[in-house]
């Protein structure tokens, strides 16, 4: 044994020993007042305002005191304080049993002083930015609530120091840097925790089945772990779960029965992981209101009584092997916000009420088969960013207000067989940046309102059947910075106003019916980079204003130009 561990060992015997007799008011008082010496405020947070001699000491802010004025609760949580926390002192309050300091930017090692502090029931130091391991807290018996989540804490978790505190309600201690560690079984004689919170805390190997037998649990979470193995059917005792966390580990096998009466379950989450079989064990899920299986080698089809889960708003299905139709009522019940499910082999039509009671914000549902129309019912989704269907084998025409919805940010609908114009409402997409419609038989003018979109970064129309002119007003674009609408049938000049839009790097405009000159305006497009005019009508000369860009492609052939620019 080393002589630092030695000496500390001694000092917690001597804490058990000589526990702290009780502190007068003026010793309190002088602890008290060093907290304000010891720690820094922000001005903006005035934690210490209160803290002077004319006020008596309990009516101090973040103090309360017990009948006999003694100090039995110090809650500065989130107080922009910065500082070492001086536990030596603190300790000595022989009433102290809660002790909240949450939330702010306090640094250094922790005293092993703590371990004084035996009366604590309630202990957060959590979200702070310490140092180092921490010390024994194998004297802090009393302990119901300990929050150490997100505090800069590294080195060995002290285990065996929870074997002692049978009372303990919530343990959360992720987010810290310990050393790699399997499950530690310590906790699970904790028969009293409700709480627990160990994601990002390098546990590794299998989750013991006698987590099972932690009945109280309301809240389990051990994501961003290394875990591996199964989920251990005892889990389906857990049935005060209301969340279970389990994301971003290396966890294999089906989801055990059992699951099914983890009725109160309303957060699952599962992704990245190695899970495979169907997902029929969730069917019984129904107060579910977060589903996240994303990234996982999950088959079969998506239960048709997801459809009747009546408070599900988000969830996420995408990169997984999941086949058949979704439920046509998904969604239909709640303020549903998204759904991911890309990259499925799901087929059938998009389920038409997911935005029902205006909430939904992202509909994802990209390379999958699925069928028939867009649903006119998100027509009216207001509240939408993101509209991704693409690589799909949907038909029909887009419904009209899809194009002017005014939140979207993204409308990605390429790769399907989709007809129709894109209609003036387009007018209307105050926050469009990306429209990808590419690879589709999408025809007609392109409305003169696209010039109004001035959030626009990239258009691509390629691979269609747009025709008539390029709206000559295209010029206003000052984002615009990739246009494709290669392989369409696009008619008349290129406007003079192309060479407006300053952030243009990519102009493709080959493969259509363009005539007369390429305008001079290219020209002066500082960061233009990729330029294919080629397979048009385009006539004239090649402007010699081309020859001060730095093109990386540039492809004019196929066209009626006389070339008297030599190309370096
Ligand atoms: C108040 O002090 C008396 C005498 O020291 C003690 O017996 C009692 O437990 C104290 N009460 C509280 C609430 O601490
Ligand atoms: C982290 O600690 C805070 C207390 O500062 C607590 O409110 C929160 O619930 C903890 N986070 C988790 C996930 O347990
Ligand atoms: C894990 O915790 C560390 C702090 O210890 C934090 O910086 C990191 O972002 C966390 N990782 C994840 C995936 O949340
Ligand atoms: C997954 O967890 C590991 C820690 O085990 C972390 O380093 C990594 O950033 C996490 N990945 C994601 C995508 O959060
Ligand atoms: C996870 O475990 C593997 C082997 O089991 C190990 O190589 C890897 O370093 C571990 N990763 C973390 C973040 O602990
Ligand atoms: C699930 O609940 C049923 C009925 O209460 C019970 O018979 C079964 O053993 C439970 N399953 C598990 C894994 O706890
Ligand atoms: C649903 O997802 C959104 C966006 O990620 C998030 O803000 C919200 O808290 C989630 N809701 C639930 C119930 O998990
Ligand atoms: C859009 O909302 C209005 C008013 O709530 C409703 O009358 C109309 O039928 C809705 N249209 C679609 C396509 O859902
Ligand atoms: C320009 O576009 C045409 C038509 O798609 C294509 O064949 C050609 O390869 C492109 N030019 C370059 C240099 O990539």
């Amino acid at each position: 044994m080393s002589t630092a561990c030695f000496l500390y060992l001694l000092i917690c015997l001597l804490c058990l020993i000589f526990p702290s007799s009780s502190t007068s008011s003026v010793e309190e008082l002088e602890i008290l007042l060093n907290l304000p010496t010891a720690l820094q405020s922000s001005p903006s947070s005035a934690a210490f305002i209160s803290w002077t001699l004319e006020n008596p000491l309990c009516s101090f802010a973040g103090i309360t005191c017990n009948s006999n004025g003694s100090v039995l609760e110090i809650d500065l949580s989130g107080k922009q304080l910065s500082g070492e926390l001086p536990l030596d002192s603190i300790c000595h309050l022989s009433s102290l049993e809660k002790l909240a300091f949450g939330f702010n930017s306090l640094h250094g090692t922790l005293s092993n002083q703590l371990c004084r502090c035996t009366g604590l029931r309630y202990l957060d130091l959590a979200n702070n930015r310490f140092a180092g391991q921490l010390p024994d807290l194998s004297t802090l018996v009393e302990l119901h609530y300990l929050y150490l989540n997100n505090s800069g804490f590294s080195g060995a978790f002290p285990w065996d120091s929870l074997t002692a505190m049978t009372n303990l309600v919530a343990l959360s201690i992720g987010d810290n840097h310990f050393d790699s560690s399997p499950f530690p079984k310590q906790i699970l004689g904790l028969r009293h925790l409700n709480w627990l919170y160990m994601s990002n805390n390098s546990i590794s190997g299998e989750i013991p089945p006698e987590l099972g037998g932690m009945i109280e649990l309301i809240n389990l979470e051990l994501s961003d772990n290394n875990l591996t193995g199964g989920i251990p059917p005892e889990v389906g005792r857990l049935t005060n779960l209301w969340q279970l966390e389990l994301y971003n580990n290396s966890l294999t096998g089906r989801l055990p029965i059992g699951l099914r009466n983890l009725t109160k379950l309303e957060s699952f989450d599962a992704s990245m992981n190695y899970f495979d079989g169907d997902l029929s064990e969730l069917r019984f899920l129904t107060n579910l209101l977060s589903l996240q299986l994303f990234m996982n080698g999950f088959s079969g089809g998506v239960p048709e009584e997801f459809g009747e889960f009546r408070k599900l708003v988000n969830l996420s299905l995408y990169m997984n092997k999941l086949t058949g139709p979704l439920p046509q009522k998904l969604g239909s019940w709640s303020e549903f916000d998204f759904i991911d499910v890309s990259e499925n082999c799901l087929s059938g039509p998009i389920p038409p009420d997911m935005c029902k009671q205006g909430k939904m914000t992202k509909l994802l549902m990209l390379q999958n088969g699925f069928t028939g129309e867009i649903p006119a019912t998100y027509g009216n989704c207001t509240t939408l960013t993101r509209f991704r269907v693409s690589k799909n084998s949907l038909s029909g025409s887009v419904p009209a207000e899809i194009w002017g919805l005014p939140a979207l940010n993204i409308i990605d609908l390429a790769m399907n067989s989709l007809e129709g114009p894109i209609t003036v409402n387009i007018a209307n997409a105050r926050s469009l940046a990306q429209l990808f419609v590419s690879n589709n038989q999408l025809s007609g003018k392109l409305p003169d309102e696209i010039s109004s979109v001035r959030s626009l970064v990239t258009i691509d129309l390629s691979d269609n059947q747009f025709f008539g002119e390029i709206p000559s007003m295209i010029g206003e674009l000052k984002r615009l910075c990739s246009l494709n609408m290669e392989n369409n049938k696009f008619s008349g000049l290129i406007p003079d106003s192309l060479g407006s839009c300053s952030s243009l790097s990519n102009v493709n405009t080959a493969r259509n019916l363009l005539t007369g000159e390429i305008p001079r305006s290219l020209g002066s497009l500082p960061v233009l980079n990729s330029l294919n005019l080629s397979n048009n009508k385009l006539s004239g000369q090649i402007p010699s204003t081309l020859s001060s860009l730095r093109l990386s492609l540039l492809d004019l052939s196929n066209n009626l130009l006389i070339a008297r620019y030599q190309f370096p």
